[in-house]
């Protein structure tokens, strides 16, 4: 099972628009068993998928707060075949607080994903900020994908989560975590974008995905519809762009 979180402590880099249509191509077009984490309290994957995150009878945050609470009672089925959700809301950031003083606090998720069978794919989504939420995801997940903006204060982010999945490896014994690939999205072809897309390559090498992912309103369209890429405008520009980044994710996992 491949636990892949997408992370990035910016803001609006493409992180949900990933999570969820990654999620719904293994699970609707590649026929996988796929369960999609949310765990930003902006509940922005759930809303992509047309779900009502606000009444969901179980969220991210019972699932992090209740111990009486698995897996199984937060899940719900979503209408694409093969892929399950646990949604967040906004009382997801009462979290932080919450869970202060817990010595277990980072490694809620990971005790509760433990023991879940039956799943090919667990996707988390993540929240814009290298928090207690954000440093569950990394103590759970298998791999990091880290897509990037190309804009040059995108550059920053980048050290900062390398250094913090470095912390992560030590102070949680987690050796064999990684961060499997660095995505480009909202590409545009200019001088700047272009030398700091030959800076990632530099510094992240062969990690660096091929696909980069340009500005394509389809996304955001289909986003504002409840849809994922594959059901609003399975032929635009940019379902190819992420189907190809798709492929890339399997096959990284070979
Ligand atoms: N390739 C694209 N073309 C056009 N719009 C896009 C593309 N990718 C993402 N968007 C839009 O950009 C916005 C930000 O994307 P998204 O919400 O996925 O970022 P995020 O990293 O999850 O943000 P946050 O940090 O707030 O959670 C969204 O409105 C989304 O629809
Ligand atoms: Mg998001």
């Amino acid at each position: 099972m491949r636990k892949i979180a997408f992370v990035n402590e910016k803001g609006g880099s493409c992180k949900t628009t990933l999570a969820v249509n990654m999620a719904s191509y293994l699970a609707g077009v590649a026929g996988k068993k796929v369960l999609l984490i949310d765990t930003d309290p902006q509940g922005q994957s759930g809303k992509c998928l047309g779900m009502d995150v606000k009444s969901a009878p179980a969220t991210t945050l019972e699932l992090l707060l209740d111990p009486a609470l698995s897996v199984k009672d937060a899940v719900q089925p979503t209408r694409i075949d093969g892929l399950d959700i646990i949604v967040a809301n906004k009382t997801l950031g009462d979290f932080q607080t919450e869970a202060a003083h817990d010595e277990d606090r980072a490694e809620r998720l990971k005790a509760k994903i433990q023991p879940i069978r039956g799943y090919d794919y667990v996707v988390f989504d993540s929240p814009p900020s290298l928090g207690l939420l954000t440093l569950n995801v990394m103590v759970a997940a298998s791999e990091i994908v880290v897509p990037v903006s190309l804009t040059y204060l995108a550059l920053d982010g980048c050290a900062e989560i390398v250094d913090t999945v470095e912390s992560v490896k030590k102070d949680y014994g987690h050796g064999k975590l990684k961060i499997s690939l660095v995505v480009p999205v909202l590409y545009r072809n200019t001088r700047l974008a272009n030398a700091i897309l030959e800076k990632l390559g530099e510094y992240f090498g062969d990690k660096l995905s091929s696909t980069r992912v340009g500005y394509n309103v389809a996304i955001d369209e289909a986003q504002s519809m409840g849809r994922t890429i594959w059901e609003y405008a399975p032929n635009s520009r940019g379902a190819q762009a992420l189907e190809a980044f798709a492929q890339e994710l399997i096959a990284a996992g070979s």
